[in-house]
């Protein structure tokens, strides 16, 4: 198998953009929202929700010293069959994703990649339909360049082949990482050629890109272009099971919310990167942060966990069916910090039905609980309790607060390092 010349790719992708551009003429005029343009394979609509392997599996691929917790088809198999029988994918959660280290060495002689043999006896294939005859679906994982971040061999010079192994082992999501392209330009023409290829397989493939993550050293993101090709898109670090990383994520996400904020919508999203909660590194405190700033921010919900030992708190607040309900509000405008004081933050996002979701975050890691004092004429831009609503915590338990009037004054209490989140409806 002969390599594709960058050339090639750029002359491919010339035909791509024609019929990108044909496509989101009508994504547009159907969808009937001006000004958003998405990816137009009918995926995504809300934040994707599933279980993905790497943070708290990585690339274990030792089977014989470690075989309950090796990337291995047994380890998909029974995360899938948990996410039945243990109600998570009745809360939502849908998508079983394989990330790096799933791959043999070598693709096989007519190119087409391959499991590893050992880890993966039965195939990919064969493990989606396992996964779908649970009423899932199946996630995989590649590499836009020479090889993964794991060193397996990468896509580049494959799109269309790999596109089509995917297609036909019956995949459904595609997470496509950065490490190993040659330059800037093959990185970027190897997202948008991806996705060309993706859509000409016919099946519905979600596709998951860390393109601006990989694009920033060089420039900017330009997300109205990066929503044309991808349902979701990583723009920061890894995270790491520590309440250092989720804090650096948020603090990271506040930085840059004037251009990352506009780009989320229906069909597109920025990906903050996997939900730790149920592992080691994050309090209880700071689970329950996690889970109402990734319902802020309209993230996608993957879960990096071993749902096999879970506790009943950490399984009951990914469950939580206010919080996801939240996270994916059909209105699908992504939340923002509005205000920084006092070691508090405080972050909104609108709903939809005028209704607002509103998160106090206690940063002080000295002392206990503190008392935030809010007016409601801060909230939803002003007109969140216009002239009045009512007000519903939602985390860390759930407990009605009552009726508010338009400058009216009340008082959260939040522990070190938590957050309170609220919901307000206005009152009718
Ligand atoms: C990183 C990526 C991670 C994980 C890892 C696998 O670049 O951001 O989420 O996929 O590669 O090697």
């Amino acid at each position: 198998m002969t390599r594709r010349r960058t050339s090639e790719l750029g002359q491919k992708q010339g035909r791509a953009s024609a019929f990108w551009g044909l496509n989101l003429a009508l994504a547009l005029a159907l969808a009937g929202v001006p000004g958003v343009t998405a990816l137009d394979n009918g995926l995504a609509l809300t934040p994707t929700m599933g279980w993905l392997h790497w943070e708290r599996f990585t690339c274990n691929v030792d089977c014989v010293e470690d075989p309950q917790n090796c990337i291995s088809e047994q380890l998909f198999m029974q995360m899938a069959e948990l996410m039945v029988s243990e109600g998570w994918k009745d809360a939502g959660y849908e998508y079983v994703c394989i990330d790096d280290c799933w791959l043999a060495d070598e693709r096989d002689e007519n190119g087409r990649l391959v499991a590893d043999p050992k880890r993966f006896p039965n195939g990919i294939h064969h493990l989606a339909n396992f996964v779908h005859s649970k009423g899932l679906k199946l996630g995989i994982y590649q590499d836009v360049g020479n090889y993964t971040c794991a060193g397996y061999p990468g896509s580049f010079g494959y799109y269309d082949i790999d596109a089509k192994t995917f297609a036909d082992w019956g995949v459904d999501l595609l997470k496509f990482d950065g490490c190993y392209a040659n330059d800037f330009e093959s990185l970027v023409e190897g997202y948008k050629y991806m996705s060309f290829a993706l859509n000409q397989t016919g099946r519905s493939i979600l596709y998951s890109c860390e393109w601006p993550l990989y694009s920033r050293p060089f420039q900017e993101p330009n997300y109205t272009e990066i929503r044309q090709y991808c349902n979701h898109w990583r723009n920061y670090d890894d995270i790491f099971d520590s309440w250092s990383s989720v804090k650096n994520i948020l603090s990271w996400t506040a930085s840059k919310q004037e251009n990352l904020v506009p780009a989320a919508g229906p069909g597109g999203w920025n990906d903050p990167d996997m939900l730790v909660i149920g592992n080691f590194g994050l309090s209880w405190d700071q689970q329950v942060t996690q889970m109402a700033l990734w319902a802020i921010m309209a993230a996608p919900l993957f879960m990096s966990n071993d749902l096999r030992h879970i506790s009943p708190q950490s399984k009951a607040l990914l469950q939580n069916k206010d919080v996801i309900a939240i996270n994916q509000d059909p209105l699908g405008q992504q939340g923002y910090r509005l205000r920084k004081e006092d070691d508090f933050e405080v972050w909104e996002r609108p709903l939809s039905d005028l209704a607002w979701a509103v998160a106090v975050l206690n940063h002080k890691e000295l002392g206990g609980p503190r008392n935030y004092a809010l007016s409601t004429n801060v909230l939803g831009k002003g007109l969140g309790c216009a002239p009045a609503c009512n007000i519903t915590q939602i985390l860390p338990v759930k407990k009605e607060l009552g009726l508010y009037e338009w400058l009216s004054q009340f008082k959260v209490r939040v522990n070190p390092t938590g957050t309170v989140l609220l919901k307000l409806q206005p009152f009718k």
